[in-house]
């Protein structure tokens, strides 16, 4: 898309741009602002390699849009400020498909793919056949519309025939370019096919948005997809991060004055080129020219090995012939064309009988059904449970026992039901009525006005006190090594612990007459809680298990006083004035340490020894990582891997999950694999040793 040349001199305009930042854009030069503005959209969006940084972007971004309020005659349609139009969405209006949208034929193993290619081979006369082979996207299927090189329109797939308008939603998808020189290949008007996808780190960002909502997640990022496609408001399709793979071209006309001097491509990869080349993200890279069956088969089964490392779901892989009068030799059928195949890897689906619904209480008091399915295998695990999140969900996917039911399990995502199969019902099937009352403790369940979850109120409901108990100790909370889930368990149900507090009053003795505890486990033990004593006070905030307040809360909670006591003298008002600490968690954290229970617990706790105070030398969000971003792979020596990444906090810096182009520093320790492998291909990422990183924040 762009060459070396041309990339230098973009970025270097664009240093000129950033450096003279009251430079106004004029008539003359607003072009040239728009163009770098692309070129960094296609950087990062397509490439996912940006030159430059977020901010960086959006003043650019801001000078442009500046100039163009003040001159809204000079703004063009494919300007990178249209993108955003009206808000509001009413009503998808129907398009229909310059050519209808097939599905494909499906194949799951090589000799389904024999049979296949035998058929090409007879009905073409040829010995072999050229195939181009590249990934099956597991998204919504779109269709766009360029005409005279600007995008004119983005259709959801419907029935085949017509589907809905979705322009504008399609225009908040920045690898789709809203202009392509398709004119210089020739090409007046062309129909593209692809597919709108959410990668599984934005898709696990939408979970979590969700989770902390209390809402139950989305079964698959394709749902996702599909229906973020649909919302009505332009800016929440924005937040959502859609991207699109463009993977053929269905129909195209030529440009009128110059039918004979085509340049368009006669092969299937020569038009994924095509479409690399205009700066679409299409499956360029992915995607492999065979010659002959056997080859494809090797490509493909190579190909499913690595479906886990790439940063998208897959569910296949397409198999086309290449060559394009072929293709229109090879025809269609009614249903599809017989020049192309899916072959689809090892299902994550399966389906499975719903028997019955266990409930369990969390640590705030949430009933959360829990469905016991019978046991099946899914994308290599055997299920045997399933969260069925809460009653509307129930009642919503028309859960009864008995049923058939879907079950996915998406990549790192935890199994979800997508649905029951009602048409499998024998009649025997009984609806799942939620229980009124707790099931560990008998009290009477609450289901406050507009929220989804039933909660047992009884403070002192055993389940509530195990799961307290289980969440104080746990690695992000107090960290007490080698305590765990089963231990509290076990100690709870033999009177040696009662509450968070009695956990300091453990002894030796105790220990001894359990059975399989030895000397060392117990020296490890109680070593373990004594220096949970010493964990600093954002541990120990979030360690309460307050509801709203996690890990970051805590944080910003531990900042904002010097002891924990300060926060058990705040009125409401005073804790909605902290940074990031809105109603809903201000009432939680008041009414916490309104609870007698609760302080007469921290008072026990403070008795015990335990830390109570900020220590002065524990700051976040200020120092000399400000604002950078880290990842640690591979085994670290001089560290532990919880430590460093602690320190990097400790020091102002942030924590991202995997890697990509937003990604700073990489500490890589021993043994390190794809992470690395993957970080060497973004050059703005800096890739440093263990040693390295502990000079770089100087201990
Ligand atoms: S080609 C006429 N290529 O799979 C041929 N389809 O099960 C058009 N899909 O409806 C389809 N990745 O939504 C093609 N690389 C790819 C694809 C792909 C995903 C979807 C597409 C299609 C469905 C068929």
């Amino acid at each position: 898309m762009y060459t070396n040349d041309q990339t230098k001199k973009l970025q270097a305009a664009s240093s000129e741009w950033l450096a003279k930042k009251d430079k106004a854009p004029s008539e003359k030069n607003i072009e040239e602002l728009r163009n770098i503005l692309r070129f960094h959209e296609y950087r990062y969006y397509v490439l996912n390699d940006n030159l430059i940084t977020d901010p960086e972007y959006d003043s650019l971004y801001k000078a442009l849009e500046l100039f163009e309020n003040e001159h809204p005659d000079l703004i063009t349609p494919n300007s990178p400020t249209q993108r955003v139009g009206a808000a509001l969405i009413k009503d998808f209006p129907k398009r229909q498909h310059l050519v209808p949208m097939l599905s494909l034929e499906n194949s799951y193993d090589a000799e389904d793919l024999y049979d296949w290619d035998r058929k090409a081979r007879e009905l073409s006369g040829l010995d072999t056949i050229e195939y181009c082979a590249e990934p099956k996207f597991d998204g919504a299927s779109i269709s766009l519309v360029y005409e005279d090189d600007m995008l004119t329109s983005g259709t959801t797939r419907g029935d085949g025939e017509v589907g809905d308008d979705i322009t504008p939603n399609i225009k908040q998808i920045r690898s789709v370019p809203l202009s392509a020189s398709f004119s210089s290949y020739g090409i007046q008007q062309v129909e593209l096919r692809g597919e709108v996808l959410l990668n599984k780190h934005n898709f696990q960002k939408y979970n979590d948005a969700l989770a902390e909502e209390g809402l139950p997640p989305l079964a698959n990022p394709r749902n996702a997809a599909a229906g973020s496609l649909r919302i009505k408001d332009t800016r929440e399709v924005a937040r959502r991060n859609l991207e699109a793979f463009l993977y053929h071209v269905s129909y195209h006309t030529n440009t009128a004055d110059d039918p004979q001097a085509t340049k368009e491509p006669v092969t299937h990869s020569g038009m994924l080129e095509m479409l690399w080349n205009l700066g679409f993200r299409s499956p360029q890279k992915e995607m492999k020219i065979l010659k002959g069956i056997d080859a494809v088969i090797a490509f493909i089964q190579a190909f499913e090995t690595r479906r886990d490392d790439l940063p998208y779901e897959i569910d296949g892989m397409v198999i086309k012939v290449n060559d394009l009068a072929l293709q229109d030799r090879l025809g269609m059928t009614s249903h599809h064309p017989r020049w192309a195949i899916a072959y689809k890897f090892k299902a994550r689906q399966a389906t499975s009988k719903l028997l019955d619904v266990e409930y369990q209480v969390g640590r705030t008091g949430a009933v959360t059904p829990v469905a016991k399915i019978q046991p099946v295998q899914v994308g290599g695990v055997t299920v045997g449970s399933i969260s069925v999140h809460n009653e509307d969900y129930i009642k919503e996917k028309d859960l009864r026992k008995g049923d058939t039911i879907l079950i996915e399990r998406s990549g790192d995502v935890i199994p979800q039901i997508v649905r029951s199969l009602p048409e499998l019902r024998t009649g025997k099937e009984e609806v799942i009525v939620f229980p009124k009352t707790c099931p560990v403790c008998n009290d009477e369940l609450v289901k406050p006005e507009g929220e989804a979850v039933w909660r047992c109120v009884n403070i002192n409901c055993k389940a509530q006190v195990v799961e307290r108990i289980i969440h104080f100790v746990s690695k992000d909370a107090m960290d007490i090594r080698s305590f765990g889930e089963a231990n509290v368990r076990k100690f709870y149900d033999l009177g040696l612990i009662t509450d968070i507090p009695s956990i300091y009053a453990l002894t030796a003795d105790a220990l001894k007459q359990l059975e399989g505890f030895g000397a060392k486990s117990i020296e490890n033990l109680l070593q373990a809680i004594e220096a949970s004593k010493a964990q600093p006070l954002h541990r120990l905030i979030y360690a309460l298990g307050i509801r709203y307040v996690g890990e970051t809360t805590g944080k910003t909670l531990a900042q904002a006083v010097s002891g924990i006591f300060d926060l058990a003298g705040y009125t409401d008002e005073q804790l909605k004035a902290i940074d990031d600490v809105g109603v809903k968690v201000a009432r939680s954290i008041f009414e916490f340490f309104q609870n007698e229970d609760n302080t007469k617990m921290l008072h026990k706790l403070q008795a015990a020894g335990i830390s109570m105070e900020r220590s002065k030398n524990v700051r976040f969000a200020e120092g000399s990582l400000n604002g950078q971003t880290f990842l640690f792979t591979g085994t670290l020596n001089k560290l532990k891997r919880s430590d460093a990444e602690e320190k990097v906090e400790q020091n102002g810096g942030k924590i991202l999950s995997g890697v990509s182009s937003k990604l700073n520093y990489l500490i890589v320790g021993e043994d390190a694999g794809s992470k690395l492998e993957k970080a060497r291909k973004i050059p703005a990422i800096k890739i440093l040793t263990e040693d390295e990183f502990l000079e770089m924040i100087n201990t």
